[in-house]
């Protein structure tokens, strides 16, 4: 039986790469699912973290999704390794899941989708790049993991942002205090005359395009801001090309269906402008496992 793609977030950032899915994929069915109640997941510990998101992305799985996409940095550094070797071979071999990280790694070192770390040539791409990321995603390393094969003469420096998350959980996009924490964590890259100065920046957590304008002030102007919305939806839509026997199993009705583990009010009205468009929300709790 066919079935929707799943999107898990933490949270509601996670509705920034479903915007850019539903640009790049719209006649596929979606299921969002996002656990406002115990976000954010940025400042927990591994074991935590793999929890919740096996608990997440078995919910999906039960709800009749084939793939899920981790919408969360936070989530595919921490959790997608051990799921993907651990957990389906044994328990859900016909399921997939899919992450942030290996396709933004691409997109930052230049390459096409789908290059096999190992198999396909290295990017020759060389100079200074950053990754913006929750503690958790910085302190996973995965990145610098996954640049390690796929450019390795790119030279990455990671920058943990540990108050944007909740900027962005209070709407506070903007204002003086705002900007307090964007330099805060801006300017060790940037200022200074030991500044690294990276030419490349990516928001590597989902929550992060929301603060776009006031990160695009606070860097020189030739600085390259990548978010993984585009990046994300593009690589999947070739990944569903390479992989034809998943794209046969999803359901293309183009509808799009929103659960949250807190209030599904707050939930919609607060997503609403993350997604660019209204919704409407139900809740979910989530069984422990
Ligand atoms: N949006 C998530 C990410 O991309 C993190 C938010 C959180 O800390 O829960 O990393």
């Amino acid at each position: 039986m066919r079935g929707p793609i799943g999107v898990f977030d933490s949270g509601f950032g996670g509705l920034t790469v479903l915007r850019s899915l539903l640009d790049g994929l719209p006649d596929h069915d979606y299921l969002y699912l996002a656990d406002s109640a115990r976000a954010p997941y940025g400042a927990r510990s591994m074991d935590v973290i793999y929890r919740y998101t096996l608990e997440a992305v078995e919910w999906l799985f039960d709800a009749g999704c084939p793939l899920v996409v981790l919408a969360c940095n936070t989530a595919s550094a921490r959790a997608l390794r051990s799921i993907q070797q651990r957990h389906l071979p044994t328990h859900r071999p016909d399921r997939r899941v899919l992450g942030m990280v290996r396709p933004s790694a691409e997109a930052l070192a230049g390459l096409p989708p789908g290059a096999i770390p190992g198999v396909t040539p290295p990017a020759n791409a060389e100079g200074t790049v950053a990754v913006l990321g929750t503690q958790g995603t910085i302190a996973s390393d995965s990145y610098r993991l996954e640049l390690a094969h796929l450019a390795p003469r790119l030279r990455l420096v990671q920058q943990a942002c540990p108050m944007w998350v909740p900027l962005v959980e209070a709407g506070e996009l903007d204002g003086p205090g705002t900007d307090h924490f964007i330099r805060r964590y801006l300017d060790p890259l940037y200022a200074g005359p030991d500044a690294p100065r990276p030419s490349k920046l990516l928001l590597g957590c989902t929550h992060y395009p929301l603060l776009l304008p006031r990160i695009q002030a606070a860097v020189p102007g030739d600085v390259t801001i990548l978010a993984q919305g585009g990046i994300v939806a593009e690589r999947l839509a070739d990944w569903l090309h390479r992989h034809p026997e998943m794209a046969s199993r999803l359901s293309t009705n183009a509808t799009r269906t929103f659960v949250t583990t807190d209030d599904p009010e707050w939930f919609a009205t607060a997503g609403a402008p993350l997604l660019g468009r209204s919704f409407t929300a139900t809740r979910a709790e989530l069984p422990g496992r």
